[in-house]
């Protein structure tokens, strides 16, 4: 009798059950706290891919990496890009603190190898400088950062120009100055006896091919006046170095620590910065996916998850006024290099998987503003594959030309089929491209 009651009871009860799921009750699944993105109901399996549906484009999480919306003129912010909706944020890394320190990594290395330093001994320290991207806060910063520190800076309205000087061979360029070193009680000149934006002829900029070719046309015009090799970045620096200062043993200075610059320090290059790649590819998706999780922006970030993820104050720091994460940047040097030469790995503190259960895996459309860019192919793309896995994210990466915004735009044709978008643009002036489509 006792057991044809307890039948009853549970036939009822799984009526009840499924009547409710049929007059659409609410999800089972359980979730973080309330948050608009996560609104749609979950009842698919995790791994089902894009869902949420209901939420609109202009809704979604949104992260500017690599490209801060600025005015490719004047650098000031584009806060309204920056300000799209409350999950949007920006992520790159402390681009004059990483210009001050290679500005000062090149100078150390000069006064340590001073008695060498002056190839034909003329008392005159000669630089030549590779500029990847004149609209680019992150290049003139590095521009600036180096005419700095070799004391070849001139200011203009309170700002250190950043023009490139194309040659110099006499000192007479207005945008930079002949320096002044004092050595060791001597006194030596230092010249900027080149510079120039690495720009190929369809318009895509930091061009490591334009660089490996505009050393030789520099060398055929200053030979052995050559005394130190400048880029603002490894790709042109090492197509530099590849192309000729290698074999001529003119100390060659990149930025990004690329596998590639990194190992070749062995091999003489003179030495790189890592932006810190590991911990903004990691910031790039981790903004996103905590939007998503509806939980706050700092959870993995500043505070540790459900994992154990967090990062400390030494490798990046958040500015809330300008919605931005910035990773701080190291230098890497013969000291050091032997550190720095997986340039892929994620970052140990922030490697922890999180579980499917609290964190469903969701789909991010991210783009690279172009597929040859030694930095973003070869160290930032791989990183974020790494951490997409980590952070149950599926990603598309889309793979721009570097030339116009309408090659990568084109291939975002049906936002509502993902869950939030990551973005790098081709111009740091052009973020509203892609706010059109989402605001579609
Ligand atoms: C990197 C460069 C890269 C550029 C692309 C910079 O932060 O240092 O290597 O070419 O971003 O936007």
């Amino acid at each position: 009798m006792k057991k044809a009651l307890a039948l009853i009871a549970l036939i009822l009860a799984l009526m009840m059950v499924l009547s409710l799921a049929s007059c659409g009750g609410e999800p089972t699944e359980t979730k973080g706290p309330e948050n608009p993105n996560t609104s749609a109901p979950e009842t698919q399996k995790p791994d089902d891919g894009p869902t949420d549906g209901e939420v609109a484009n202009k809704d979604k999480p949104l992260v500017w990496f690599n490209r801060q919306p600025s005015n490719s003129s004047t650098g000031e912010l584009d806060m309204t890009a920056m300000n799209f909706n409350k999950d949007t944020y920006y992520v790159g890394f402390d681009a004059v603190q990483g210009a001050e320190l290679q500005g000062e990594m090149i100078l150390e290395y000069i006064k340590a190898h001073i008695d060498e330093i002056d190839r034909n001994g003329d008392g005159v320290i000669g630089y030549v400088l590779a500029i990847g991207d004149i609209g680019h806060n992150d290049s003139v910063a590095r521009t600036r950062g180096v005419r700095k520190a070799l004391d070849t800076a001139v200011e203009e309205n309170g700002a250190i120009k950043s023009d490139a000087v194309g040659v110099n061979a006499d000192g007479t360029a207005t945008a930079v100055k002949d320096g002044t070193l004092e050595i060791n009680g001597k006194t030596y000149t230092v010249r900027e006896l080149a510079s120039q934006e690495m720009k190929n002829s369809a318009g895509a900029t930091w061009d490591a091919a334009t660089a490996g070719n505009t050393i030789g046309t520099w060398v055929s015009t200053f030979g052995d006046q050559i005394d130190i090799v400048a880029s603002n970045n490894d790709g042109m620096g090492m197509a530099m170095f590849n192309a000729w200062s290698k074999e001529n043993k003119v100390p060659t200075f990149g930025y990004d620590a690329n596998a590639d610059a990194v190992a070749a320090i062995a091999d003489g290059y003179g030495g790189t910065i890592s932006q810190h790649a590991d911990v903004q590819a990691y910031l790039t998706l981790r903004v996103l996916r905590n939007a998503l999780d509806g939980v706050d922006v700092d959870t993995g970030i500043g505070t540790a998850d459900d994992a154990g993820n967090v990062l400390s104050d030494d490798v990046y720091k958040y500015v809330e006024a300008e919605r931005s994460y910035y990773a701080l940047n190291a230098a890497v040097t013969a000291e050091n290099y032997q550190d720095f030469l997986d340039a892929t790995k994620p970052y140990g503190p922030v490697s922890n998987q999180l579980s499917t259960d609290s964190h469903p895996t969701k789909s991010v459309w991210l783009n690279i503003y172009n597929a040859a860019d030694n930095f973003l192919s070869a160290t930032y793309q791989p990183l974020l594959q790494n951490y997409d896995d980590l952070l149950n994210l599926t990603v598309e990466y889309i793979g721009g030309d570097g030339q116009t915004e309408g090659n990568i735009t084109n291939r975002l044709s049906n936002p509502s089929q993902y869950d939030a978008f990551a973005i790098n643009m081709v111009k740091t002036d052009n973020s509203a491209s892609y706010t059109a489509l989402l605001n579609q």
